[in-house]
């Protein structure tokens, strides 16, 4: 199929954009975190084609991207109290909320679930596009399946060039990580993936936040989860990587007493020139944003590159840091050496 490559700064795009939604098909669009592969999230077959087209297994679910609250209302039974809080501090923003669904969306959406996950981006081509589709649109990261997510347009087009109707282009995405999510489909709410909003300003906002065990660690084989997407094993380099969690000082002269072929460091800003491997970096060791920002670019780097074995120094795990690690570990395939 042939994809055609639109551009956000233009109004007519941002038409064309919302024509391939309205007539059913799939439109890679960007947004803050990352760019999503969008659909009309009513359209059925429109959504079990994303799955087609990403390599997506059937059974994990679909996030519903909204512009007001009254889409809100359309797709979800109920809104939580503690839900609604959420929605007045972080909407519009990076922030993902699961709530009952109401039975306009489709089972292909929810993955069967009997709930759905739906934010209300930031990002001001995102919302002009909705707004123009006049329709709430399901779309999950807009990579092939096991590829990191995309966080330029360059990356779309990489991944998804000849599989869907369209990709628009607006540019780099500021946060580079994907939405917290936050579920409200049991007693007490959990956080099910990291992201910009922080565990801590959910827990300053709502009080008690759960957080599920595979944020952070490794799932049994065979375990239950509440998030499908939690067993797949995300954004895998080609390389195998190590997480170290060290201090600078350890982590440099560890790498180094490890150098030969192939050997890579996935390292921060200030520490490539101390090492004597190729090094691939992810922003300043003291500020998470900057490695939130560009963690998924130099995971594709490192897959573009000659790397074999990669050492990543792991990022601390507060505030956005937990994000940047949830993301490592996974590409770690949870191999993790402590220093
Ligand atoms: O920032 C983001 O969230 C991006 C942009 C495009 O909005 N989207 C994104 O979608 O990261 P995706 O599909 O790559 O990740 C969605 C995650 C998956 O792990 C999925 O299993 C989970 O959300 N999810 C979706 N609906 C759910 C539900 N009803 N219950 C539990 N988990 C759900
Ligand atoms: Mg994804």
């Amino acid at each position: 199929m042939e994809t055609l490559l639109l551009n956000a700064k233009n109004t007519a795009d941002i038409e064309t954009a919302a024509n391939i939604l309205k007539n059913g098909g799939l439109c890679a669009i960007p947004t803050e975190t990352v760019y999503g592969l969008a659909a009309n999230a009513f359209n059925a077959k429109a959504c079990s084609n994303i799955f087609k087209a990403k390599g997506r297994p059937g059974d994990n679910p679909l996030i519903v991207h909204i512009c007001d609250m009254d889409m809100l209302c359309d797709i979800v039974a109920e809104v939580p109290e503690k839900a609604k809080l959420l929605a007045e501090k972080f909407w519009p923003g990076p922030l993902t909320i699961i709530m009952k669904k109401s039975e306009k969306i489709p089972d292909v959406v929810s993955a069967n679930l009997s709930t759905v996950a739906v934010r209300f981006p930031a990002h001001p081509a995102a919302r002009k596009i909705i707004e123009a589709a006049k329709l709430p649109l399901a779309a999950p990261s807009a990579n092939l399946s096991g590829s990191p997510s995309p966080t330029s347009f360059e990356h779309c087009v990489h991944d998804l060039a000849g599989r869907v109707e369209g990709i628009i282009d607006g540019g780099i995405c500021e946060v580079g990580v994907e939405s917290t999510i936050i579920s409200f489909a049991g007693e007490k709410p959990v956080l099910l993936r990291p992201g910009y909003v922080t565990l801590e300003q959910l827990r300053e906002a709502i009080g008690e936040v759960e957080v599920s065990h595979a944020v952070l660690e490794k799932l049994e084989e065979g375990e239950k989860v509440l998030s499908p997407g939690m067993k797949y094993k995300h954004y895998a380099p080609k390389a195998q990587v190590t997480l170290i969690k060290a201090s600078s000082k350890d982590y440099i002269k560890f790498v180094n007493e490890h150098a030969a072929k192939g050997v890579f460091a996935l390292c921060f800003d200030e520490e490539a020139e101390k090492l004597c491997v190729s090094t691939v970096c992810y922003g300043s060791e003291f500020s998470d944003e900057q490695q939130a920002e560009h963690i998924f670019e130099a995971l594709r780097k490192i897959d573009e590159s000659k790397a074999e074995k990669v050492y990543a120094h792991s990022p601390k795990i507060t505030g956005v840091g937990l994000a940047v690690y949830n993301r490592l570990i996974r590409a770690a395939g949870f191999d993790v050496i402590e220093l």
